[in-house]
Order: structure tokens, then C-alpha cells, then sequence
């Protein structure tokens, strides 16, 4: 059913957008000659969250998708130390993000928001020092609305600056900002308030919009936010990770260096999937330039596991300075790709189905010249192909499994 949803969404979505609803971004006013670098600047200049953060897309690990709202700080202090000692945060997996439940159900006496008495007894400020000293970063999560998600502590509605400034204080580094028990006003009049609270608080905090793209916050999320989800929430099965791509994939255009589409977090080493379908979720998630957030429990990684979400070339391709994100060049074999800095590219051939398929990338799909011939490496096999390449590239591939090459013109 959510399946069918998200494919009829998708369509409309792209009708809206092949009518000229794309043409519908805020246009540059005045005598400004319409041209692409000042169409850029006069967004800068209007952007409220000048905080200078997500220039490639964050790295790190959050406390949801495998302990939902059973955390602690023991729990979040063991993630900080595995990330360390597992050699992850030395590939960029900073952030050690909190997730729903870290708070007392009510606000103190001040109308501040405090952790929670029982599970973060020595509070954030201590936690955030902890996370500090290992070199990471802590995150933390709130909602514009009355209550958080899980309604078991307050939401930021109406104490955004207040909060803002508590966050800083406590040296808060990510705002997760959910949109739950809201008062129906849009998310376009709500988020902002936060943003505005954050850049008030005088602390450089990454602001993670997860309005669950119901207002298509690709549109207005740059000037609002570091990243703005563009779905619901995921589910740790191959369905879920491939519906939630396909919602992302249609607002690729969107996407750049301080604002990211945001396909929800990572579920690799949950145990829901194979290991090649946790593959093709974190190359989709690579090469669409989305926050990669570990969602497994990491104080308990397999080798598995590790190879999958330690693989260093595809993570160099999600943190690529160019910031473009891939797209689908060819569906009825489900090619995607997307340039690279240095006049690279990258390409993902999946095989979404039950048979096995032999998919072909053809070059000039890419975006390469005619007569381009180029050098593909195996970002899996961490090989290159035997011989260069010429007009296209053809793999075979078993059922739920996909190839990832990167492309280096020769000639
Ligand atoms: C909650 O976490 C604690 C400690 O991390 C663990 O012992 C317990 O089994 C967890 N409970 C549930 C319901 O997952
Ligand atoms: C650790 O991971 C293994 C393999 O996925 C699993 O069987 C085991 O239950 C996990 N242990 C804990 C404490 O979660």
C-alpha cells in the first residue's frame, strides 16, 4: 500500500515538476540579470541558516532505528567509544546523535528542557563534553510541536529560542527537528522559528529538518535547514529502503553543498536484510549524497557489517566536494549516476528483482561524450575492469544485488 502511495506520489510529483511547478523556486527579483550564479548568490543572501555547516553530507551514527526509545547515557557514551576504537570516526562517522526519549516529560521550573533523571543522570553537558573529548559530536533531537513523536517528553513549539540557546549552552552540535502533535500550521512557518532560534544561539549546530517531505521541503528546506527528510520513516527491509530512494531520487536536482535530501537513516547491520541488499541501501544512500547515519547497534558490528559501512571508496563518493546527487538514467534497468569532482563519475547498476538481470550503462546516459572511454573501477570489488571501457558498460547480476563504478575519462 505505502509502496503504491510513494509510486503514485513520485509520478504526480514529476508531472508537477515537467509542468513548470520546478519553475515555482523562489526566482530572483528585480533588474538581476536571471543568471545562474546570481540566482545562487541572491539565495545565499536570503539563506536564514548561514551556519556554514554540511558542506558534504554528515557522517555519523543516531540512536533510533535499533534502540528506539530504550537509550541511555551508557548507551550513547558506548556508541561514542565504538566509533572511536572501531576506526569509524577516523572515515568520518563524527556525530553521535540522540534520537527521541532523552528528556523529562515536562519542562523544570525555568521552562527548560532537562534529560531525563533515570537514563541521563549526569545530563547533556557532561555527555556532550564525553562525546567532545573523543573528538566526535553530539546531537540531539526535538519537534516543532507540543510533544516530541513519542510523546514521552516536550516538543520546541513556542520555546524555540529558549531551547536554541539551551543546546548551545550544553554544546549541542545537530538538531534533529521532528514534526509531530503540531498545531497544523505548515512546516514552512514552523521550521524556520528554528532556524532563526539556532543562528540567534551563536553556536554552529547542523539543523536536520524530518518533516517526512510532506510539504516537499526540497523547495523551500535550503534556505531553512542542512537536510530536510524526503520521506517517512525507513524500515529495515530492502521494500522500504527502495521506496524511500525512489521518493528521494525525484528532488535530486535540489540537493548541494549545505543542503541535502535526507532519505531517512541508515538500517545496514540491523539484521533485516541480506548483505547485498544492505549493499545496495548504502550505495544508494552514497551516491544520492545522503547523510549516512548508522542506525545498527555499533558496539556489536560484524565483520559483515564493517565492510558494508567501512567501505572507504564509496564513501568517498558520498563525501565528494561536487555534492551532485546521482539519479536514475535508465529505469527499465535501473541505472543511476551523477558526475564526480574532477570530471569523474559514478554509476550504480541494481537488480531490484527476483530473476537475474544484465543490465547495460550506456556512457552517453551518463553524461559522457560520445566515443568517451574511460576507466570503471569496482567499488565492491575494489578492482578496476580489465580493460578500459567504451559507449557502455554491461554486468551480470544475481537477484537483490547491484554493481558500483566509478568512471575516469581517458580519452
Ligand atoms: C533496553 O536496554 C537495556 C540496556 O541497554 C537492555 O538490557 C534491555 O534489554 C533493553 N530493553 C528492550 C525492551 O529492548
Ligand atoms: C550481536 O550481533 C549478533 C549477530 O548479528 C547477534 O546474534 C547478537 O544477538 C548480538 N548481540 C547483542 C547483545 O545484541
Amino acid at each position: 500500500m505505502e509502496r503504491r502511495v510513494n509510486s503514485l506520489l513520485s509520478k504526480l510529483i514529476c508531472l508537477l515538476m515537467v509542468m513548470g511547478v520546478a519553475s515555482a523556486r523562489p526566482t530572483v527579483v528585480g533588474k538581476v540579470p536571471n543568471t545562474k550564479a546570481n540566482y545562487y548568490g541572491e539565495r545565499l543572501r536570503r539563506n536564514l541558516l548561514a551556519n556554514g555547516l554540511g558542506s558534504t553530507p554528515p557522517m555519523g551514527w543516531n540512536s533510533w532505528n535499533h534502540f528506539f526509545c530504550n537509550i541511555s547515557e551508557d548507551v550513547i557514551k558506548q556508541a561514542a567509544d565504538v566509533l572511536v576504537s572501531s576506526g569509524l570516526s577516523k572515515l568520518g562517522y563524527k556525530y553521535v546523535n540522540i534520537d527521541d526519549c532523552w528528556a523529562e516529560q515536562v519542562r523544570n521550573s525555568h521552562g527548560h528542557l532537562e534529560a531525563n533523571k533515570k537514563t541521563f543522570p549526569s545530563g547533556i553537558k557532561a555527555l556532550a563534553d564525553y562525546v567532545h573529548s573523543k573528538g566526535l559530536k553530539l546531537g540531539i533531537y526535538s519537534s516543532a510541536g507540543y510533544y516530541t513523536c513519542s510523546k514521552q517528553m516536550p516538543g520546541s513549539l513556542g520555546h524555540e529560542e529558549t531551547d536554541a540557546r539551551t543546546f548551545a549552552s550544553w554544546g549541542i552540535d545537530y538538531l534533529k527537528y521532528d514534526n509531530c502533535y503540531t498545531d497544523g500550521s505548515k512546516p514552512m512557518e514552523r521550521y524556520p522559528v528554528m532556524t532563526r532560534a539556532l543562528m540567534k544561539a551563536g553556536r554552529p549546530i547542523y539543523y536536520s529538518l524530518c518533516e517526512w517531505g510532506d510539504m516537499h521541503p526540497s523547495l523551500w528546506g535550503f534556505q531553512v535547514g542542512n537536510s530536510w527528510r524526503t520521506t517517512g520513516d525507513i524500515q529495515d527491509t530492502f521494500d522500504s529502503v527502495m521506496a524511500r530512494a525512489d521518493a528521494n531520487e525525484v528532488y535530486a536536482d535540489y540537493a548541494r553543498p549545505g543542503g541535502w535530501n535526507d532519505p531517512d537513516m541508515l538500517e545496514v547491520g540491523n539484521g533485516g536484510m541480506t548483505k547485498d541488499e544492505y549493499i545496495i541501501h548504502f550505495s544508494l544512500w552514497a551516491i544520492s549524497k545522503a547523510p549516512l547515519l548508522l542506525g545498527c547497534d555499533v558496539r556489536n558490528l560484524t565483520k559483515e557489517t564493517m565492510e558494508i559501512i567501512g567501505n572507504k571508496e564509496v564513501i568517498a563518493i558520498n563525501q565528494d566536494p561536487l555534492g551532485v546527487q546521482a539519479k536514475k538514467v535508465r529505469e527499465d534497468v535501473e541505472v543511476w549516476a551523477g558526475p564526480l569532482s574532477h570530471y569523474r563519475f559514478v554509476v550504480l547498476l541494481v537488480n531490484r528483482n527476483q530473476w537475474p538481470a544484465s543490465p547495460s550503462a550506456h556512457l552517453t546516459d551518463i553524461g559522457l561524450p560520445p566515443k568517451t572511454t574511460v576507466i570503471a573501477r569496482d567499488l565492491w570489488k575494489h578492482e578496476n575492469l580489465p580493460k578500459p571501457v567504451k559507449e557502455s558498460i554491461s554486468t551480470d547480476l544475481a537477484p537483490y544485488t547491484c554493481k558500483m563504478y566509478l568512471l575516469t575519462p581517458i580519452s
